[in-house]
């Protein structure tokens, strides 16, 4: 399984956080430790708790049914994209993810009596899903997304635990973090956990359909959207809910009702097929949304796929809008202009439709026109491909043009089809390429007179 360098994004904020956290936490610590081991008294509650929002459609009468549910829930958690190393076995961790802190490496999560899950209790397990401390009070940090899973139901989180039972036990034990000090220090997470966890359990909203409320729960919970999609402050905590995120050269778009930027321009169906096929009539799922796709909501039924698009929809966003756009008789969209019809309309089409299903349109597509222009910028330089699903196995790909075009040629061909076609959005400039190719360590043009 391939990680991408953008789920690193959570690790490298969080260990930012953990600095300024740990300032706080040496005020803090004694009179939060008394509360916090109160919370530990109370955790055995957990367990009887009538849920308070049951999974409709499942039956529950069989442990084959709670086991083909507990994979159906894995999936939509992705718990195996960041618990297996590349080329590894599946949920035996080992995964490295790089930090300007030194590395988070993932646990072996499989069934092993010593060195995964398998001696644990379902309370135990439910502790360190839910609320980041494994057993031996071992505080686990954010890079695992428990502040989400926090609203995860009881039931649902076992249902995955049964699930996890059943695959092959792994005997072998998890590498250990290479961390340099003070983010060494496991209980920092304390003073992150004050800051930034809130424990709370889903809640239903009565004012909402069953339809949408179960959106939310798949979305804020195991879907963790919010990790990519939500804005970051200096410490790593969410803001800005899923108005979009630039993470390590992506921009995770934003995935609101905001017809602009959000999903609001396309239909519900136009949601479903993209994260059930990894691509719909305008767009498709690339980098670390293809993966996303590829590993997880592809595997969504329609149902629970139209629950988590009716409530992206229903959220109003950001409130941006279309700024002016560059008007077409600008020299620098001449120049974009004659590159785009060179050496992208083949396949774009002159007037930016694509081709459904296969290849992108420009016009109708709010991640081109989003204000963070990463993924056209980065897209455009390296090529890409869109996500190989069950229902689109042969999955579309884009060429390089980091060799033959220059920084300059690349903002102004990325200026072409984000202000033209409907689209309007802010300027893009050589600079930022230059940057980012420099970032991306893509080839530099290889002659300017192609
Ligand atoms: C975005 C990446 C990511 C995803 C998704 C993820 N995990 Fe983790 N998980 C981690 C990392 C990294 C650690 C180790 C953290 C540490 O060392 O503090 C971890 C630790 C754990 C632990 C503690 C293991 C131990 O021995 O301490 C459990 C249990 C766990 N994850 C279960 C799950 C389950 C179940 C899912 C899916 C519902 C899941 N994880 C999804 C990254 C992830
Ligand atoms: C690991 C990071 C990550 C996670 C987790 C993630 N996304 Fe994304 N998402 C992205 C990136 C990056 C893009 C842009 C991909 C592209 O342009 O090909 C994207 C694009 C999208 C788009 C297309 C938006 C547009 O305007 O083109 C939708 C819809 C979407 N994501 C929904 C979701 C939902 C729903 C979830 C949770 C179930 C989710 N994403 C979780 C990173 C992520
Ligand atoms: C051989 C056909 C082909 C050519 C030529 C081509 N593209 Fe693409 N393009 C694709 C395919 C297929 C994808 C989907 C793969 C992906 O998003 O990673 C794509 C994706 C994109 C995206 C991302 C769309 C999204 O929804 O996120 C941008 C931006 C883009 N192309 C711009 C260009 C530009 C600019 C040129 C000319 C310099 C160009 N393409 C030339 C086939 C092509």
């Amino acid at each position: 399984m391939k990680l991408h360098k953008t789920r690193l994004r959570a690790g490298i904020a969080v260990l930012a956080g953990l600095v300024l956290a740990g300032l706080l936490l040496l005020v803090g610590l004694l009179l939060w430790r008394a509360s916090q081991s109160a919370q530990a008294v109370r955790e055995p509650a957990l367990l009887t708790r009538t849920e308070s929002y049951v999974v409709p459609h499942i039956d529950h009468s069989s442990d084959t049914a709670l086991i083909t549910r507990g994979a159906y829930l894995a999936r939509a958690g992705d718990c195996i994209a960041c618990h297996t190393a590349s080329g590894g076995t599946p949920f035996a961790g080992g995964l490295r993810m790089h930090t300007p802190f030194g590395v988070i490496v993932s646990s072996n999560i499989t069934p092993d009596k010593t060195y995964g899950i398998g001696a644990w209790s379902d309370a135990e397990f439910l502790r360190a899903v839910k609320h980041g401390v494994a057993p031996h009070g071992k505080w686990l940090y954010p890079a695992m997304p428990y502040n989400l899973y926090a609203r995860v139901t009881d039931s649902d989180v076992l249902a995955i635990r049964a699930y996890l039972n059943t695959v092959p036990p792994v005997h072998a034990a998890n590498a250990s973090n290479q961390l340099t000090f003070p983010f060494n220090i496991r209980p920092l997470m304390l003073g992150w956990n004050l800051l930034f966890f809130n424990p709370a359990p889903f809640q239903p909203d009565p004012q909402h359909s069953v339809e949408w409320n179960r959106g939310a729960y798949l979305v804020d919970g195991l879907g963790h959207c919010s990790a990519c999609h939500s804005g970051k402050n200096l410490l790593g905590g969410d803001t800005d809910y899923l108005q979009g995120y630039d993470l390590e050269g992506w921009h995770a778009p934003e995935i609101t009702g905001n017809p602009y930027t959000g999903l609001g321009s396309w239909s519900t169906q136009d949601i479903v097929d993209y994260l059930q096929t990894g691509t719909n009539r305008y767009s498709g799922a690339s980098g670390s949304m293809g993966e996303v796709v590829s590993d997880s909501t592809q595997y969504l039924d329609a149902a629970d796929l139209k629950a988590i698009a009716v409530y992206l929809q229903s959220i109003p966003g950001s409130g941006k809008t279309a700024p002016a756009p560059i008007p077409a008789e600008d020299p620098e969209l001449t120049l974009g202009h004659q590159i785009f019809l060179a050496n992208c309309a083949a396949c774009h089409q002159s007037d930016g439709t694509g081709v459904e299903h296969m290849i992108p349109a420009f016009a109708g597509n709010p991640g081109i026109r989003a204000e963070g222009a990463n993924n056209v910028i980065r897209t455009i330089l390296l090529g890409g491909r869109t996500a190989a699903t069950q229902l689109n196995p042969t999955s579309a790909e884009m060429p390089a043009f980091d060799w033959k075009l220059s920084d300059a040629q690349v903002a102004a061909v990325s200026n072409v089809i984000r202000n033209s076609w409907g689209n309007a959005a802010q300027r893009v400039t050589a600079q930022q390429v230059a940057t980012l190719r420099a970032e991306l360590k893509a080839q530099p043009q290889i002659s300017a007179d192609r």
